[in-house]
């Protein structure tokens, strides 16, 4: 349907068309990147579900492969669901995913490479044995799902996490296993949550606290400290903790009670779910994806014959300067779409204005962005006691001493459609300042049968810091990422005026006493090359 085509992405990763979800089992291998996802290949809606399949160079351009795995066993009949990869240091394969069966029960599956040889790995095998893992007593045959990456024992054994609840607590337990074939439980639980519900798609790795580089998944010990993540079926956000993983007890434990999983930070605060990590052995680094899924209408999503984005793979690091907190940042390959740059430098910005920042196209870019409170207004403002949050105080159209300020994205020239992403600052009762950042899709679109939610969270600022914003955009999707990537926001917006040439990028200060210095970098982004399968390539 050419009447909705403008809202396609042109450089993230998505299908031909139909229905996608979860990233699955991305790993480096025999030189590519391979992804894989949870795809229905005949509607765009949910259902049906089995494995997509595309290889990449540089996880920007992408090649579709057949099919890796399809449901064709009892074991996985009603779903090819969500897993995930393990790469042996002999060179095999390991891929564990949860099978729905023939009465959707969840059971883990194995399912490893035909040919090794061959770099694309399009063919895969599954395990005679198969399943290797059913629900064990206590757990609900409709609770037991997601298997992550394997990681490494000192007494020789792999060890995996799947994703459960008893009761309302969301849980992970854990195995161990010698071939991957044959497991067993280990006592205790790695980590539960009473009140976070059913937790989806654990994902369990280390951080380095000195190094900038990633770990792989089965590294442990001093100078390490490891992230447990789960995606809360309740609420479908990705929440995470930063924690101490140990071997011997099996257990994590979260630095900051008050901030454990479910109930602290968020990876995103907008549309992000279902994401996954895996350790690029390549370049040294661990790798974040994210499934950005629709907020139209499912009948949207039928017309246009497709839905779901994946997110701009992420790189993600320990923040030594907070150390409460990661960093999630687009992957440095992102820069090789980047033309045409334009640079705003020191605008000056009075309250309640607006400027316009000329380009020659504004729906498909990458910007950085820089801003200054001026020092008077800032020694000015008076304490408030008045709770600041992104998504009950009114979006950008609250004006308060010392924001919002930030960029009007996809906006047409009238400024009916328009989705600004800002920085709010406020002091505390405690002399404190607080900056906060947030996204308001309230007058994304003009469109009604889409969600248009204000969203954000609080970021770190630590003294002497500029407050930074660097944003992707990209037709029906902008992802947002404050300070380095300490507080991050996804939006799926579906503009109807604000579309090709006539969407524009403003620069607007909404306080009502702070001027405000900008200094803003644009990039027109060229489209990434995502090739449909075709044989003739072989
Ligand atoms: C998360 C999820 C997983 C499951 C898969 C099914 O979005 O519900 O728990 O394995 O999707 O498609």
């Amino acid at each position: 349907n050419t009447m909705l085509s403008w809202q396609r992405t042109g450089y993230h990763f998505q299908p031909e068309k139909n229905w996608m979800n979860d990233p699955n089992g991305p790993m480096f291998y025999g030189g590519w990147y391979h992804f894989f996802y949870q795809y229905n290949p005949d509607a765009a809606v949910w259902g049906n579900i089995v494995w997509g399949h595309a290889v990449s160079k540089d996880l920007i351009e992408w090649l579709h492969l057949p099919l890796a795995m399809v449901a064709d066993h009892w074991y996985d009949t009603n779903g090819v669901w969500t897993g995930s990869a393990t790469l042996l240091s002999d060179g095999q394969v390991i891929m564990l995913y949860t099978g729905a069966t023939n009465e959707s029960v969840q059971v883990q599956n194995l399912a490893y490479p035909a040919d090794l040889s061959d770099p694309l790995l399009v063919d895969w095998v599954k395990y005679p044995g198969n399943p290797v893992l059913v629900p064990p007593p206590g757990i609900d045959d409709r609770d037991f799902r997601d298997p992550t990456t394997a990681w490494y024992g000192p007494d020789g054994k792999w060890r995996i996490a799947i994703g459960s609840k008893v009761n309302k607590t969301g849980i992970s337990l854990v195995y161990d296993t010698e071939d991957f074939k044959k497991y067993e439980l280990i006592e205790g639980v790695l980590h539960a949550v009473p009140g976070t519900g059913m937790w989806e798609c654990v994902d369990l790795f280390p951080v380095s606290l000195k190094e900038d580089n990633g770990l792989d998944t089965s590294f442990n010990g001093p100078g390490v400290k490891h992230v447990l993540k789960a995606s809360l079926d309740d609420d479908k956000n990705d929440y995470y903790a930063i924690g101490t993983y140990s071997l011997e007890s099996g257990n994590w434990t979260p630095d900051n009670p008050n901030l454990d999983v479910g109930i602290g930070l968020r990876y995103d605060y907008g549309k992000f779910y279902a994401s996954k990590t895996f350790y690029d052995q390549n370049k040294q680094r661990r790798i974040l994806w994210g499934w950005i899924g629709e907020t139209d209408g499912e009948s949207a999503d039928i017309k246009k014959g497709w839905a779901s984005v994946q997110s701009i793979p992420r790189t993600v690091v320990f923040d030594k300067k907070t150390g409460t907190n990661i960093l999630q940042w687009p992957v440095e390959e992102i820069k090789s779409l980047r033309k045409s740059c334009k640079k705003f430098d020191k605008l000056e910005v009075g309250p309640g204005s607006v400027v316009t920042l000329e380009l020659e196209k504004a729906t498909q870019m990458d910007i950085t962005a820089e801003f200054e409170i001026d020092k008077e207004a800032l020694k000015r403002i008076g304490e408030s006691d008045m709770e600041y949050s992104c998504s009950t105080s009114g979006g950008s159209a609250q004006r308060g001493e010392l924001g919002p300020f930030g960029l009007l994205l996809l906006a047409d020239e009238g400024r009916c459609e328009q989705t600004p992403v800002y920085f709010y600052v406020a002091k505390g009762t405690d002399g404190q300042l607080k900056t906060f950042f947030c996204t308001d899709e309230s007058r994304s679109s003009l469109a009604n049968d889409v969600d248009k939610r204000i969203f954000g969270s609080t970021v770190p600022v630590i003294k002497g810091e500029k407050l930074s914003m660097r944003i992707l955009v990209d037709h029906s999707i902008i992802e947002s990422f404050a300070q380095g990537g300490r507080t991050c926001i996804t939006s799926r917006v579906y503009p109807t005026k604000a579309i090709y040439g006539a969407a524009h990028l403003y620069l607007f200060n909404n306080a009502t006493s702070a001027n405000i210095t900008a200094s803003i970098q644009t990039w027109a982004m060229k489209s990434a090359y995502i090739r449909p399968y075709s044989s003739h390539a072989f």
